[in-house]
């Protein structure tokens, strides 16, 4: 054998020593989102959300190399589950994220479960989410989160008689729920309860319902993506003009859509975990670092559970010292807690929801734009729905 052979032969068994070790050093996280279609700037904001993340941190993590594969479900749920066990069986994904709707987040429970895969949900709010699988971690809120400290808001400003207008499926109906619950047991009147359809919602009819009952205030819940819709249709009704108060939960007044809403939004007081105003040393430098990496966009509370996503999976892989078995990371991520641009944020050990400060924020205009001015803030808010069943 020529010494040129035995080196060619050498190098070639040290590639397939040295093969196997390469793929074990990479950490494949799948983003499943709505890149196409009506929820599809979550998905955008999502991707952006964590892709920051790895742009400011590092695509390392505990001798791994972190690898993000975005897949588009474009809203439906047959495609997300699909992508899910694609990802699984074919990319090795050790972790899947993201879910724009909860329809879509729950898709994907028995594939989390039967895998034994993290399932982080980034965006979908309804509240028994993390109840389908013990591999659900959520980065994102609960509606019931959000919602009954707008009811507590509403009673301790004289706010008595209230119509609810909500999107007709799960965290609407939590958001329902929870804020008229709250609301009645306090003393307050729940005047007529209105749901509107998911897809292409047309406003303008229930509007008129809400304009016969003239109540003193219309607390609404859509998912992110349909507030200027509604807000526009408020204002054409001229509902913002008629002493109608509007409370909604931040999803209505979403960073992501709020610059555009119009002077109709001034004063719209809502109730949620994020605003692209906070007033954080940590948020400024976000939002500063999200405007420079994706001109002309916002961050959203989408982005920020997106990126919080990543964080919360950086700092298990670094617990376990970049193992990636399923219930190890599981395991790590339970009782976690860190400074996110909400503020500080844990896992609740016993539920694998996010714990996080709410905020009563107003709309202002700050420098010429409209933002959620945050006024005052209720801490540490674990999940009422799971906290009244413990
Ligand atoms: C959901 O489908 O769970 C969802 C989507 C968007 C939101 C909130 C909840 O803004």
């Amino acid at each position: 054998m020529t010494s040129n052979r035995r080196i060619s032969i050498l190098a070639a068994a040290a590639a397939l020593v040295a093969g196997p070790a390469l793929a074990d050093d990479v950490v494949t996280v799948g983003l499943i989102v709505p890149m196409t279609g009506q929820q599809a700037t979550t998905g955008k904001q999502e991707q952006a959300g964590a892709n920051l993340y790895i742009q400011l941190h590092g695509d390392t993590v505990a001798g791994k190399k972190i690898v993000l594969e975005v897949k588009d479900d474009a809203g439906a749920p047959d495609v997300t589950k699909r992508l899910a066990q694609d990802l699984i069986a074919n990319d090795n994904a050790k972790a899947l994220m993201g879910f724009g709707l909860t329809p879509l987040a729950l898709a994907v429970a028995p594939v989390a479960t039967e895998a034994k895969v993290p399932e982080i949900v980034t965006a979908a709010a309804t509240a028994m989410i993390t109840e389908k699988s013990p591999y659900i971690v959520r980065t994102s809120f609960t509606l019931p989160q959000a919602a009954a400290p707008m009811a507590q808001w509403c009673l301790k400003n004289n706010i008595h008689k209230v119509v609810t207008l909500v999107a007709d499926y799960g965290p609407g109906n939590d958001a329902e729920k929870w804020f008229g619950d709250v609301f009645e047991k306090g003393g307050g009147q729940i005047v007529e309860k209105i749901r509107t359809p998911l897809k292409a919602p047309d406003f303008a009819p229930f509007l008129q319902r809400v304009k016969d009952d003239a109540p003193e205030a219309l607390f609404v819940f859509l998912p992110s993506g349909q507030g200027a819709a509604f807000m526009k249709e408020f204002a054409e009704r001229g509902l913002d003009k008629s002493g109608v108060r509007l409370i909604a939960t931040g999803d209505v007044t979403d960073d992501d859509q709020l610059a555009d809403m119009g002077d109709a939004a001034l004063g719209v007081v809502t109730t949620h975990h994020y605003s692209a105003a906070h007033d954080s040393p940590e948020n400024k430098a976000f939002v500063a670092a999200f405007e420079k990496a994706n001109a002309g966009m916002r961050p959203n509370f989408m982005a920020v559970a997106a990126y919080d996503g990543m964080a919360l999976l950086y700092q298990a892989l670094d617990k376990t010292k970049g193992a990636t078995d399923g219930d190890a990371l599981i395991a790590a991520m339970k009782g976690m807690s860190w400074t996110s641009p909400r503020g500080p944020v844990s896992i609740d050990p016993d539920t694998r929801d996010i714990v996080q400060n709410i905020y009563v924020r107003k709309v202002e205009k700050v420098d010429g734009a409209l933002y959620n001015v945050e006024f005052d803030a209720i801490p540490a808010v674990k999940d009422p729905y799971k906290a009244a069943k413990q």
